[in-house]
């Protein structure tokens, strides 16, 4: 059981619930360490195809770290925290099933980060994003300086985070950062509808492209060309690619099984 986690199965998709709400979901030290624990349970759960993130209440997704923990961090202790958060965040990036982030209010610090770990990001009408840490002096620590100017560009990373500045649903569409915007009352529905509609692809093929994608985001892009033809020579082994092919050329919908 945790205290500040939530963590359902609905079929093959797992939901997990940020459960701070009177802290608007801040990232505490307590918070992280469950997450971690969490998520090695989740890695392996093989039966789980998709990963949905979202945050309790429907106020904040998850307003950043916990404020509270900032006041005695020195630079030991940031250091540690910050290469902690990072390893959690980068696993929740290599997961080797999706995760979408429905995105439910403020996004904020830490919260911006986690979003940004997630393969999609989905919000609602009401959400607000922003990197707030140079406002208290301090900068992003959990991967938002390199995640974030991958996603949205430069200027823009640079615009969001030396200013603090929050930015609405609308425009965290138009620059890129989330992929659809939607009412609160519907947010969980649109996300769940997406989480199906991947899960019902062959699990070893959107596995392999997950990983392939997201090696376009580091490295060369040799290197990265060779692990998509690698991947892609692998997934023609699966007997999920002759019943995809069959399928489609029998004019019939294919049945996955993951092998
Ligand atoms: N850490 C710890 N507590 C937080 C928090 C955080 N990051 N963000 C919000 N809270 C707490 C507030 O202290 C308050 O607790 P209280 O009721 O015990 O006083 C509660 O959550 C509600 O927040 P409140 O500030 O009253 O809500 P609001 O609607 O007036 O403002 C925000 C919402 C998101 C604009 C505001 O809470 C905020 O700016 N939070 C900090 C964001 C931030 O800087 N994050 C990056 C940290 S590195």
């Amino acid at each position: 059981m945790y205290k500040t986690l939530i963590y359902e199965k609905k079929d093959n998709i797992g939901i997990l619930t940020i459960n701070r709400p009177d802290k608007l979901n801040a990232i505490s030290n307590e918070l992280t360490s469950e997450l971690s624990k969490l998520l090695d349970d989740i890695e392996k759960d093989e039966g789980l195809r998709v990963l949905i993130i979202t945050g309790k209440g429907d106020k904040a997704f998850v307003a950043g770290a916990d404020i509270k923990e900032l006041v005695d961090r020195d630079a030991r202790q940031g250091r540690k925290v910050s290469q902690e958060r990072q390893e959690i965040f980068s696993h929740i990036e290599n997961l080797q099933i999706p995760v979408i982030a429905a995105v439910n209010g403020y996004a904020l610090g830490g919260g911006l980060e986690l979003a940004l770990a997630c393969s999609i990001r989905i919000c609602s009408d009401k959400a607000q994003f922003g990197a707030p840490e140079v406002k208290l002096g301090i900068i992003p620590g959990d991967g938002g300086t390199q995640r974030l100017p991958r996603l949205i560009g430069l200027g823009r990373a640079m615009e969001l985070i030396l200013t603090g500045d929050f930015i609405d649903a609308q425009e965290a569409f138009r620059i890129g950062l989330v992929n659809k915007v939607f009412p609160l009352e519907e947010l969980m529905e649109k996300v769940m509808e997406l989480a199906q509609k991947i899960a019902s692809r062959p699990p070893l093929a959107v596995r392999y492209a997950k990983e392939a994608v997201n090696r376009s985001q580091e490295g060369d892009t040799a290197s990265g060309f060779a692990l998509e033809s690698y991947l892609h020579a692998l997934s023609c082994t699966t007997e999920d690619k002759k019943e995809g092919v069959s399928a489609f050329l029998e004019k019939r919908k294919g049945k996955f099984k993951g092998k």
